[in-house]
């Protein structure tokens, strides 16, 4: 059965489609073809972009499957991934699924005939607390969280933890466990950064992991630009292999 984990944070811009795609890969490296999926849940459309697909184009979306009752569309062997992308009709979705029955489950529901068939669903959250995350939440064994080492963004954990207490008590996913947190973005010559990564290990390392920071680098948004996970753009930059070594410790979860 897959481990499925949605990155998620309500901040935007914290690098969470980034992480999608670039952890994606470098799980994917582990097995043969064919065993990871990323799931686009924002109607930004961001990480189906840096698949390399054009979202308007699409034929069939994840909305479809949310919303529809289609099977979900996979678009398979994009950088050893499969994907179900998303496009601007997602953000219909936050007004059409408060009319649905079952609305929480739907994701979960849509995703339950792939399960066999993948070690890793990653799903990409948008950056909101709103219906599209909680269904993505509601799918997930695993939340994992990207925090950017700034003080403003480190603020709105608080509300962040909320939202995954709110969705375990709720019974919707009652075993919602926290996969960790990755900082992000950081960058070592900024005493801000220092400040921030500190506290983000004194007040969450009791409540999950804290991976190791993710540098700041332009390295990473080029990459995306040209539609390439940072692996495939640059296999030797520094970042590689601290994202082998989270890849790692999700594939260590039970
Ligand atoms: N470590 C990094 N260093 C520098 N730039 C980064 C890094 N990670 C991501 N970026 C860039 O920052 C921008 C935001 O990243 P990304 O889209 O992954 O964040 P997000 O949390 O998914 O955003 P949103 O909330 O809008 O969905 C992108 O342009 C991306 O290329
Ligand atoms: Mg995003």
């Amino acid at each position: 059965m897959a481990k499925v984990i949605a990155l998620f944070n309500q901040a935007g811009g914290v690098g969470k489609t980034s992480l999608v795609l670039n952890l994606g890969y470098s799980l994917s490296a582990f097995k043969k073809d064919g065993h990871v999926l990323l799931i686009d849940m924002d109607p930004q459309a961001s990480l189906t972009t840096f698949m390399g697909l054009e979202s308007e184009d699409l034929e069939q979306s994840v909305y479809d499957a949310v919303v529809g009752d289609s099977p979900a569309p996979v678009i398979e062997n994009i950088h050893r991934m499969s994907l179900i992308p998303a496009n601007l009709n997602l953000s219909a979705a936050e007004l059409e699924l408060p009319g649905m029955l079952n609305r929480e489950m739907r994701l979960k529901q849509a995703l339950e005939p792939l399960m066999d068939q993948y070690d890793f669903v990653l799903i990409d959250c948008p950056p909101s607390l709103g219906l599209l995350s909680l269904v993505s939440l509601v799918a997930a064994t695993y939340v994992l969280v990207p925090i950017q080492t700034q003080f403003k963004a480190f603020v709105g954990t608080e509300k962040l933890l909320g939202t995954i207490s709110r969705i375990r008590s709720s019974g919707h996913n009652p075993n919602l466990e926290i996969a960790g947190f990755i900082p992000t973005m950081f960058d070592k010559r900024n005493a801000q950064d220092e400040r921030t990564l500190g506290a983000i290990q004194e007040q969450l390392s009791g409540l999950a992991k804290i991976y190791p920071p993710i540098p700041r680098s332009t390295a990473f948004a080029d990459a995306s630009e040209k539609l390439m996970p940072l692996e495939v753009y640059s296999p030797r930059h520094p970042i590689v292999p601290i994202l082998r070594t989270i890849s790692k410790g999700l594939r260590a979860l039970k």
